[in-house]
């Protein structure tokens, strides 16, 4: 069997496009055979919504974190095939205060996923966090191989990332996560059309390199109204540009996970 990649969807920027890349990466992988399992770490809840499920009490990870109770039976059926979600509720926000309070907290997801993890059924975990550093994200990351990084095509795109990629470091080089490295970097919302999409596009490869994905997901009203409908852009329209691009987004996260994946 596959081992489990886990993988932090995260940025402390606000709309960069990190839940739509969760969303639409775990479809087209689910599309393409394999198996994911979405854990939304969001007291927002676009993931869950965007997946398909309503917001329902006691159904997010709040009290594992807390550690009142195991995570087995919080995972749900979404309505991607072969996806499956563990939701979130408003409940989750509370864990940024109440979590902080307890012995070893950046280890809460971490241990709470470790049966998961261990049994191999899944082929890949994806986490959506929240836009902050705080103690869900920091969760997030301490149980992820690796950190998936979704970039604005904006004016101010790079500012802040070297917090964010800072705390990667730190992890690994502490021991609080030594697996810890970058996915990948996806610059989204990108319009071939201006010049800033290129430039900005053009800046962060020149930073990061091999890190960036070759695929950038285009601006498309496509991927903005899916969520709305509770489907992912690959059920909603099979055949608009954000469908394309995130099926090649997902073939690409594919091949680099079978190239760094551990046995
Ligand atoms: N490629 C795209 N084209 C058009 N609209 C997009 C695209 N990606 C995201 N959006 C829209 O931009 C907004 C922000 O996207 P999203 O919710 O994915 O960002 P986020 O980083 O998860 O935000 P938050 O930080 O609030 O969690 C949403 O309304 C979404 O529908
Ligand atoms: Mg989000």
């Amino acid at each position: 069997m596959t081992p489990t990649r886990v993988l932090a969807i995260a940025n402390q920027k606000g709309g960069v496009g990190k839940t739509t890349t969760v969303i639409n990466v775990a479809a087209c992988l689910g599309e393409a055979g394999k198996s994911v399992l979405v854990i939304d770490l969001d007291p927002q809840a676009n993931a869950t919504s965007g997946l398909g499920l309503s917001r329902q009490q006691g159904t997010s990870l709040y009290r594992v974190l807390l550690r009142e109770r195991t995570i087995h039976g919080l995972v749900q059926e979404s309505i991607a095939p072969n996806v499956q979600i563990i939701p979130s509720e408003l409940d989750l926000a509370g864990a940024e205060i109440d979590v902080a309070r307890m012995e070893g907290y950046l280890q809460g997801l971490s241990m709470a996923i470790l049966p998961l993890v261990r049994s191999k059924q899944y082929e890949y975990i994806l986490i959506d966090c929240p836009p902050s550093l705080g103690v869900l994200t920091m969760n997030a990351l301490t149980a992820a191989h690796g950190l998936l990084l979704p970039i604005q095509c904006e004016y101010y795109a790079l500012e802040g990332l070297s917090v964010i990629t800072h705390i990667v470091e730190q992890l690994r080089t502490s021991r609080a996560n030594p697996e810890i490295e970058i996915q990948g970097i996806v610059m989204t919302m990108f319009d071939a059309r201006t010049r800033l999409s290129q430039d900005v596009a053009e800046e962060v490869r020149s930073h990061f390199g091999e890190k960036v994905y070759k695929t950038m997901i285009p601006r498309n009203v496509r991927l903005s109204e899916a969520p709305s409908f509770g489907k992912p852009v690959i059920q909603y329209d099979p055949h608009c540009t954000g469908t394309l691009a995130y099926r090649q987004l997902a073939k690409e996260i594919m091949s680099r996970t079978q190239q760094t994946s551990i046995p």
